[in-house]
């Protein structure tokens, strides 16, 4: 198939190209780079050994969407593009929804009027907001999410389902992610976080390779094994893969699918931090701080739906997980 990678210049969307190759599918790339940086792609390309079109537009930009599936046969979408960081999208609302909706309105009529109606749309473990079960399941009712960016990902999901339920010939997957980690085994490619990092792993990278001084450790007075926060991290390239998986649900006229991609492990902030230092045998000083707004104790999945009918499970644990984040870092300190 050949495959519209929205977002496809970012963290997620670029390690997906090179899964999407490498199983035989090819790809197009918009993206308006708000948030990465071509080389990402150039580097994909090197790994798979083709080289990777791009198109450097905005989403929301109709007329620029008309032209790509105009040029392009797309056979399907995957729908990354979107702005991400959760605490800026607490200060920022109005950017927050106007880019990640308006994106989503914009593309869905393009796919619309060009009849293409098979759509697999970045979600997030978010809209579990504070989950009612722990491992997490699909049928876990949907939770208050505490911020913007949270709330378009909830949004988007029932937009999505109900111009599949208005329109039965469309095939709509949403796939949860629950913590993204690691880079490309290669160590050429992964995460190129801009500024000061949000997101643990980016936190504990560029403090071990100096650039920060020490991680702050948000609460160890959780109800956790050790106190700190337990999360499902999973590595890039699986994750990468089950967006591969999720094209053969598609191919099969699906209907709606909704998926956890995660390992369905646990593990919490010193787990991550000791697993760091001794794969990897660098030290990474942290020290406690109190706990980070809208933060939960627990997220962790239970991935038998996606293994059952997408026939994928996460295959990397957490020391690949480490071990992959340090060489990306390690050999790329300023990033891209
Ligand atoms: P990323 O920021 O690296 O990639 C997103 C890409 O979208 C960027 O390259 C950015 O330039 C592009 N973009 C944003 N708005 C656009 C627009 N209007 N038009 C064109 N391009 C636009 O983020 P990522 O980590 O690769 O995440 C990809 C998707 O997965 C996002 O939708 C994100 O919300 C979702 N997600 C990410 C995580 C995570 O932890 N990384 C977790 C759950 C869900
Ligand atoms: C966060 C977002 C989530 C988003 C995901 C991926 C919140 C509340 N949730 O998830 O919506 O989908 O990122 O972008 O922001 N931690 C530290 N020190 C740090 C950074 C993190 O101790 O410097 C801890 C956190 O308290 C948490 C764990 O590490 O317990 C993971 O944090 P993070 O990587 O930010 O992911 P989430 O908060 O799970």
């Amino acid at each position: 198939m050949n495959i519209l990678l929205t977002g496809g210049a970012g963290y997620i969307g670029s390690h997906t190209a090179i899964e999407l190759y490498k199983a035989g599918h090819s790809a197009v790339v918009v993206d308006n780079l708000s948030n990465s940086n071509p080389e990402s792609l150039r580097r994909a390309g090197r790994i798979v050994g083709r080289e990777i079109p791009f198109v450097r537009a905005d989403v929301r930009d109709r007329e620029a969407m008309d032209r790509v599936f105009g040029e392009n046969r797309i056979d399907a979408v995957i729908h990354f593009a979107g702005l991400k960081a959760v605490g800026e999208s607490v200060e920022k609302p109005l950017e927050y929804y106007e880019n990640n909706m308006n994106a989503t309105f914009v593309l869905l009529e393009a796919m619309r009027s060009h009849g293409c109606k098979n759509i697999i749309f970045s979600s997030s473990a978010t809209v579990y907001g504070d989950p009612q079960i722990i491992p997490i399941t699909e049928e876990c009712p949907k939770g208050h999410c505490t911020n913007p960016y949270g709330q378009t990902k909830s949004m988007l999901e029932e937009v999505l389902m109900d111009v599949q339920r208005a329109d039965r010939e469309w095939n709509v997957i949403l796939l949860r992610y629950f913590n993204p980690i690691g880079a490309h085994p290669s160590g050429t490619m992964g995460e190129n976080p801009n500024g000061i990092p949000n997101n643990l792993m980016p936190y504990i990278t560029q403090t071990a390779v100096g650039i920060r001084k020490e991680l702050g450790v948000f609460g160890n007075d959780y109800d956790t094994h050790d106190g700190t926060g337990v999360r499902d991290y999973i590595h890039v390239c699986d994750l990468a893969a089950g967006h591969v998986a999720a094209l053969k649900a598609i191919e099969r006229k699906c209907g709606i699918g909704i998926y956890n991609l995660g390992t369905g492990h646990g593990y919490s902030v010193l787990d991550v931090v000791r697993a760091f230092v001794k794969v990897n045998g660098v030290e990474v000083p942290y020290s406690i701080k109190p706990r980070r707004a809208g933060d939960i104790a627990t997220c962790y999945c239970n991935p038998a739906k996606a293994k059952a009918e997408l026939g994928w499970e996460a295959k990397y644990g957490i020391e690949e997980m480490c071990r992959d984040s340090w060489n990306w870092q390690k050999n790329n300190p300023e990033g891209y």
